[in-house]
């Protein structure tokens, strides 16, 4: 079986990552030997993004089963791979229907891996449709963190929408916010508009306000790593700075996400576990720079809550949503089983 996608590849057993942490300076494919190794790539972000992570996982389990595992030890490795990022949802919701469905027969896996990564490619298809139509003419547009191509098996989730909106002549303009700590937005949100010939404009998280301001911003787009029952969604740090921006300046707030993302289990954003990551992020850059006294007290939180309330629309595959109509597709029948893990 062969899946490929802009970040990974899978080809009868052999397994590949597009080095994120490497890009956009050198476009390197690492090669996954084993479960381990791909756990050490989701936890380096070297494979990131809420979708991506979910469909790595599946394919280092297909590979997992090509050398021979059993049904144990698929088992043992889901709980290894669902430990490495806790925000992000999509990784435990696929890990729970494939945990259901093993039950005497490892080649369920292959089944299942196959479907979600098949599957991922039109759902980012449908919300790019969806999300396009609210988008008006000579739009410029605000996003944060990287929601493409690189986060997902298909085309993105926010930035599906805002290439989807500029082939159909839309966008006059993006300023992705760069996203410290770990700059998904200068390195790889870049990295993807200049692919695609999109004008934009990189500023760094703390222009956001000024540039808002300035009346340069007709909407704001940014993806979810998960979205709670009442409607609060987790995603990057600085979203909710950026939500809050956008209430204050009047600007729609757009989230855009999967049903793979929603986690009916959650009730709220004060129930989603938010992963805190290493200081030396914070202490300087890429683990290439250091400017900061050696012992600086750092708190590196990866994800921010965002409540329902400021946000517009969700734009989900199966339409477009508000907080008091969000709990219909949480509802709804496919949303994944409850989580056990
Ligand atoms: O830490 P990352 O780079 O994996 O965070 C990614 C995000 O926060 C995205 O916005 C999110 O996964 C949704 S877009 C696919």
């Amino acid at each position: 079986m062969k899946l490929d996608s802009l970040a990974i590849k899978y080809d009868n057993g052999l397994l590949w990552v597009l080095d994120q942490q490497a890009l956009p300076q050198q476009e390197i494919w690492l090669e996954c030997h084993s479960i381990d190794d791909m756990c050490a790539m989701i936890k380096a972000l070297k494979v990131r993004g809420a979708p991506l992570i979910g469909i790595a996982a599946l394919l280092a389990l297909m590979q997992y089963v090509t050398k021979g595992a059993t049904i144990e030890e698929i088992k043992i490795a889901i709980k290894q791979l669902v430990a490495t990022r806790p925000t992000a949802v999509n990784l435990k919701n696929y890990m729970q229907v494939l945990l259901n469905q093993l039950t005497t027969n490892v080649e369920v896996v292959f089944e299942i891996g196959q479907k979600f990564f098949l599957e991922d490619i039109t759902l980012c298809e449908n919300m790019a449709t969806l999300g396009a139509e609210l988008i008006p003419p000579g739009a410029n547009l605000m996003t944060c963190c990287n929601t493409g191509g690189l986060a997902t098996a298909g085309s993105g989730t926010a930035l599906a929408v805002i290439k989807k909106a500029f082939q159909q002549q839309k966008v006059k303009h993006v300023f992705p916010c760069e996203t410290r700590p770990l700059l998904q937005g200068g390195r790889l949100t870049a990295w993807e508009l200049e692919k695609a010939n999109i004008p934009y404009t990189l500023i760094c998280d703390n222009m956001a306000a000024m540039v808002m301001a300035q009346g340069k911003v007709d909407a704001i787009l940014v993806g979810a790593d998960r979205i709670a029952a009442n409607g609060d969604i987790a995603n990057k740090i600085g979203t909710y700075s950026l939500a809050v921006l956008a209430r204050f300046h009047q600007i729609p707030f757009y989230v855009v996400a999967p049903y793979t993302t929603l986690d009916s289990t959650c009730a709220s954003g004060r129930d989603i576990v938010i992963e805190i990551r290493d200081p030396n992020e914070v202490r300087g850059a890429l683990g290439k720079l250091s400017w900061t006294p050696e012992q600086t007290q750092v708190y590196n939180p990866s994800f921010d809550v965002t409540p329902a309330e400021l946000i517009t629309n969700y734009i989900l595959d199966t339409g477009i949503f508000n907080p008091a109509s969000i709990h219909l597709a949480i509802n709804e029948s496919r949303t994944i089983e409850k989580l056990s893990i």
